[in-house]
C-alpha cells in the first residue's frame, strides 16, 4: 500500500523517482503553475524552449514526461495539464491523471498548486482516487501503487493544512472502498454476501481502544416479514438470495445534530418480470451504489469524528424474475401500512427506500438525505457526470454546496406539482408507483419517495448516472465503480456541526 506523507520540502531538490508538476495554459503560452516555482528555477531560460520542444499545452488531461539529466534531484520529471483555470476541481483532477502517469516509480513527489488546506485537500483526494485499481478478479495483480507519494507543500506546517491531509485520506478511503463495492460481481455481492460485507467492515473499523463507536443492526428476511417491510420483501421475492435491511447508528457523545441517511442497495437489477433489454441490464451491478456510499459516509463521517449523530439505513435486495416474483398489478404494504400498485417491476428502487425512509423518520432524525441509482430519466437529462438533487429546498440547497467543496458535480431538479396527481392515480391502493408516461419520471420518483419521509427535512440524490463510469478513466475518475455522493455526504454533515 502507498503511504502519504506531507512535507515543504524543495521541489526541485527533493529526491524522489518522479517529481510531478503542473502547468497551466495561460494567454501567452504553457506555464508551470504554482508551487513548481523552484523547478521553474532549476531549469531558467531552458523552461520555455523545453516547453515547445515537447509540444507542452497545458490542457486538462495532458502528461508529458521529462528526464531531467541531473537539473532536478529527481530523475523523472512529470508535466500535468491543469487547463485554463487552476481551481480544486483542475488540481483534483491532474492529481488523478498523474497516478496513473508514473506507473513504476518507488516515490512520487506532487508539486501540484497546494497553497491553501483545499488545495491539499484536492491533491491528496485526486491521486489516492485517479490511482484506484480493482483486481481482486485478476490471475495477476501486480501493484503498480508507488510505494510513498510525498505532497510538497510550503504550508505543510499549518494545522489545518496538515488536518485537511489526513482528512482527504479518511475520505479519498472511503470513496475507494465505496468503489470496490460497486465493483464486485453481482453473484458475490448477493444482499446476505453484501450485509455480511457490512457487517464486517463495521467489526474492523470498531475494533479496538480509541476506535469509533458504530452500532450495526442486520435484519433477514424473517424479522422484515414481521416488520411489515412489504416493499423490500416484495422486490427481493425473485430471488434466491433473501433481502436485507441493515442500519448503522454513530452516536457520539454531545452530538446536537441528527442526520439520516438511506441508500438503494439493489445488487442486481434485472427489471424483474418487467424485464430490461439486454443492453440496460450489464452494469446493473452498480445499482447498489447509493447503499455503499452512504455506509462509507457514515464510516469516514464515525473516523473523522464528527461530533454528529448518523443513523444509516440499507434495504438490500436482487431484483430478479421467478415464480415468485412480483408481477404488475400486485399491491404491496409498505412498512407503516402506505398500499402501492405495481405497474413495473423495474421501478423497484422507490419501494425498498419506502420502507427504509420510514424507518429512518422514526427515530426523529433532524434532517434525512436518501442516494439511489434511481431512474435512466436522470441520465437523460444530466448525463453521466452530474447527480440530480430534489427535495426540501433548504436541504438541497446546501447538499449543492456540500457538492461543492466535495468537487462533485450535482444539480437541482424540481418535484413539479402535477406529480402529486400521478402518484395519487391508482384506482386500488394509496400510490401508483408508476404510470408508464415517460416524462419527468425522474422526479415523479421524487415524489413517490417524498411520500415516505414525513414532512421533515429531506433531500434525494439521484446518482444513476455518475455513478458507474463505463468508460475510460478521466481525472481522479477510473472505470466501474466512482464512489460519487460519499464525499458530498461528508462535507454535508461537516457543514451541518461547523
Ligand atoms: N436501476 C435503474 C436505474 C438506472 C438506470 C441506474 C441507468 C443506472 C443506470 C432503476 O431501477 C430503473 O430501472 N429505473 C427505471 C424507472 C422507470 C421504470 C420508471 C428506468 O430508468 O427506466
Ligand atoms: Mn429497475
Ligand atoms: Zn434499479
Amino acid at each position: 500500500m502507498t503511504t502519504y506523507t506531507l512535507r515543504s520540502a524543495s521541489p526541485a531538490k527533493t529526491r524522489c523517482e518522479a517529481v510531478v508538476v503542473g502547468v497551466v495554459q495561460g494567454a501567452k503560452g504553457p506555464e508551470l503553475a504554482d508551487g513548481a516555482t523552484d523547478v521553474g528555477k532549476a531549469y531558467g531560460r531552458k523552461l520555455r524552449p523545453l516547453l515547445a520542444t515537447l509540444g507542452v499545452t497545458g490542457k486538462t488531461g495532458e502528461t508529458v514526461k521529462v528526464p531531467t539529466a541531473g537539473t532536478l534531484g529527481s530523475p523523472l520529471l512529470v508535466l500535468v495539464g491543469l487547463g485554463k483555470v487552476v481551481d480544486a476541481t483542475a488540481v483534483r483532477r491532474a492529481a488523478g491523471v498523474a497516478a496513473r502517469s508514473v506507473g513504476n516509480a518507488a516515490s512520487v513527489g506532487l508539486a501540484l498548486p497546494a497553497g491553501s488546506a483545499e488545495l491539499v485537500r484536492a491533491v491528496t483526494e485526486g491521486h489516492v482516487l485517479g490511482g484506484y485499481t480493482f483486481t481482486t478478479y485478476k490471475k495477476e495483480s501486480k501493484s503498480t501503487a508507488p510505494g510513498e507519494v510525498v505532497v510538497l507543500c510550503e504550508a505543510a506546517r499549518r494545522k489545518e493544512v496538515v488536518a485537511a491531509f489526513e482528512e482527504a485520506q479518511v475520505v479519498a478511503r472511503a470513496v475507494a472502498v465505496t468503489r470496490d463495492w460497486v465493483n464486485v460481481p453481482p453473484g458475490d455481492l448477493t444482499p446476505p454476501a453484501f450485509a455480511d460485507t457490512v457487517a464486517a467492515a463495521t467489526r474492523e473499523l470498531t475494533r479496538g481502544r480509541g476506535a469509533p463507536k458504530i452500532a450495526i443492526k442486520v435484519h433477514d428476511e424473517q424479522a422484515l416479514a414481521e416488520m411489515g417491510c412489504g416493499g423490500i420483501l416484495g422486490v427481493g421475492g425473485g430471488s434466491a438470495a433473501p433481502p436485507r435491511l441493515v442500519e448503522l447508528s454513530y452516536s457520539p457523545r454531545g452530538a446536537e445534530r441528527h442526520l439520516a441517511l438511506v441508500g438503494k442497495g439493489i445488487t442486481f437489477d434485472s427489471g424483474g418480470l418487467t424485464i430490461k433489454p439486454a443492453q440496460s441490464m450489464g452494469e446493473m451491478k452498480s445499482d447498489m451504489a447509493g447503499a455503499a456510499a452512504v455506509v462509507q459516509a457514515t464510516y469516514a463521517i464515525a473516523t473523522l469524528g464528527l461530533p454528529i449523530k448518523v443513523s444509516t439505513f440499507v434495504p438490500m435486495a436482487e431484483n430478479m424474475v421467478s415464480g415468485s416474483a412480483m408481477r404488475p398489478g400486485d399491491v404491496l404494504t409498505q412498512y407503516g401500512g402506505t398500499t402501492v400498485e405495481i405497474q413495473n417491476t423495474d421501478a423497484e428502487g422507490r419501494l425498498i427506500l419506502a420502507d427504509a425512509l420510514v424507518r429512518a423518520t422514526e427515530r426523529r432524525p433532524d434532517v434525512l438525505i436518501d442516494v439511489a441509482t434511481l431512474t435512466g430519466h436522470m441520465v437523460v437529462a444530466l448525463g453521466d457526470r452530474v447527480a440530480g438533487v430534489m427535495g426540501s429546498p433548504d436541504v438541497v440547497d446546501d447538499v449543492l454546496a456540500a457538492a461543492g467543496t466535495a468537487g462533485e458535480e450535482m444539480w437541482p431538479m424540481p418535484i413539479p406539482e402535477a406529480m402529486d396527481e400521478r402518484i395519487h392515480s391508482s384506482k386500488i391502493a394509496d400510490l401508483s408507483q408508476h404510470d408508464w408516461i415517460r416524462w419527468g419520471g425522474g422526479l415523479y420518483a421524487a415524489a413517490f419517495l417524498r411520500e415516505f419521509t414525513g414532512g421533515l427535512p429531506w433531500a434525494h440524490l439521484d446518482i444513476a448516472g455518475p455513478s458507474f463510469n463505463s468508460g475510460g478513466p478521466w481525472g481522479h475518475v477510473t472505470s466501474g465503480g466512482t464512489g460519487v455522493a460519499v464525499g458530498t455526504l461528508v462535507d454535508y454533515a461537516r457543514a451541518l456541526v461547523a
